[in-house]
């Protein structure tokens, strides 16, 4: 099934927070209901599931949870097995998880308790975005209410001791990469690790872990209750199931909404948004998966589905599914040269392409916004971009090269001639290629 999801089939029922975000009212939407079946099946049971259910990573690679739970050691050791739930949430247009940490926190801390039996954790860590004080606070509160009741802790009603901590960063976008966020995570500076070692074998303190994003742990309670082929039907083979997406920008409603997994991109605009601000023909180009996958002009947003395959297919991605929406007012070049800055501003600085050329990105797309730069530049600055794409320790060095990638398959033209404007002494005045709304 693609498109308009029915409410009997949502996951988050309460993503809006309109309901009581508490045990009670998490209780009455149906978690926490079933969970101790959950648990008397084998862990191996569980992984098999959350694999035939088809979910794919929602942090942004789109890597198989269960999959992913499956090379974690089959026997618990002394090395103790760690679960990190990843809830630094960072990327700019990203705004899903956050929802439900504050609207719906009980079905992350079941998840958490799931998904650690199923890969022999007892110890759960989740690492929230410093400047989610707010969210923390409701976090911390439903796991206080989870132990109170005995769902959660040592000796608890479901047999599997299980501790659930929640830490908070101080704020840096690449504490989000898995394993910065282990070295954050540790007490130190939040620098990414080599890899290998992957975080199954060698992971926080040095032991088994296994990280997810708070999106995919939250769903994993409802999957097991509703079964992995209800999940499974949802959407298209390779891209199944129901998806939160974020979408902000030029439209007339943004708004996070869940749906069907490969759900019409313009049916998601029309449908849940109200359309772009000016109608559909005012759309320019749009960023579908958060801020580092590369931009689809219009014409290809006409026809692209919401998922993995038919994004990456256009050479763009599902990342995060948070949706930026650019109409024919935005200075597209500026556009990309302030993204150019965020990721200069965020490198950790580590190593040599990421930390370099970031920073020579930024400032040459920063003259290509003004036309100031040279028509020869062009090829020079995707040869660089190129040269950072996939020569860096983490997939930061990517995030910063594909967003301007992507301006230049779909609008080198539009630099050109703003680079031959400035020349012959018409100058970029940002607002004059205001178009009136069709
Ligand atoms: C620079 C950078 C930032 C990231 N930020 C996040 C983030 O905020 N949240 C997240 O879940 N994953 C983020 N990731 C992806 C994580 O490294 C990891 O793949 C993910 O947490 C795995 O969870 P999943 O398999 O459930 O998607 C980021 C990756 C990179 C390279
Ligand atoms: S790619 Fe950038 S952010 Fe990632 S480790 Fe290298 S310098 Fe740090």
């Amino acid at each position: 099934m693609v498109g308009i999801l029915e409410d009997k089939d949502r996951i988050f029922t309460n993503i809006y927070g309109l309901q009581d975000w508490g045990l009670d009212g998490a209780k009455r939407r149906g978690c926490w209901n079933a969970t101790r079946d959950m648990l008397a099946q084998t862990p191996e049971w569980i992984c098999d599931q959350v694999k035939a259910s088809g979910l794919r990573g929602r942090g942004g690679a789109g890597f198989s949870t269960g999959l992913k739970w499956t090379f974690m050691p089959k026997q618990e050791s002394e090395r103790p097995h760690y679960l990190v739930v990843n809830a630094d949430e960072s990327e700019p247009g990203t705004c899903k998880d956050r929802e439900i940490l504050r609207n719906d926190p009980h079905l992350l801390i079941e998840g958490c308790l799931i998904a650690s039996y199923a890969i022999r954790a007892h110890t759960c860590y989740i690492y929230i975005r410093g400047e989610y004080v707010h969210e923390r606070e409701r976090l911390e509160a439903a796991i206080k209410q989870a132990y109170e009741a005995k769902l959660i802790g040592k000796g608890n009603i479901h047999g599997w001791d299980f501790d659930l901590f929640v830490t908070h960063g101080g704020g840096a976008y690449i504490c989000g990469d898995e394993t910065a966020l282990m070295e954050s995570l540790e007490g130190k500076k939040g620098q990414p690790r080599l890899k290998p070692p992957f975080p199954a074998g060698a992971g926080i303190y040095g032991c088994p872990t296994t990280i997810n994003n708070v999106e995919s742990i939250a769903n994993v309670g409802t999957i097991l209750r509703r079964g992995a082929s209800w999940f499974a039907g949802f959407g298209r083979p390779n891209n199944t199931g129901t998806k939160l997406m974020a979408i902000s920008g030029h439209v007339n409603a943004p708004c996070v909404v869940e749906e069907t997994m490969s759900i019409p991109l313009r049916q998601l605009i029309e449908d849940h948004c109200g359309g772009v601000r000016g109608g559909w023909g005012n759309l320019k180009a749009i960023i579908p998966g958060g801020s580092s996958v590369r931009m689809i002009p219009a014409h290809e947003a006409e026809t692209a589905l919401m998922d993995f395959d038919s994004l990456s297919a256009l050479k763009s991605g599902l990342g995060t599914a948070a949706v930026i929406v650019m109409d024919q007012s935005t200075d597209i070049v500026r556009a990309v040269a302030r993204l150019s800055y965020f990721y200069k501003h965020e490198s950790c600085g580590q190593c040599t392409p990421c930390r370099e050329g970031t920073g020579w990105m930024w400032r040459v797309m920063e003259r290509m916004a003004t036309g100031e730069a040279e028509m020869r530049e062009i090829d020079m600055l995707l040869e660089v971009a190129s040269q950072v794409e996939g020569h860096t320790i983490c997939g930061l060095g990517d995030a910063a090269a594909w967003p301007i990638q992507g301006l230049f398959r779909h609008f080198r033209h539009e630099v050109e001639e703003r680079i031959t404007n400035y020349r012959t002494g018409k100058p970029h005045v940002q607002g004059a290629s205001l178009q009136a709304a069709e």
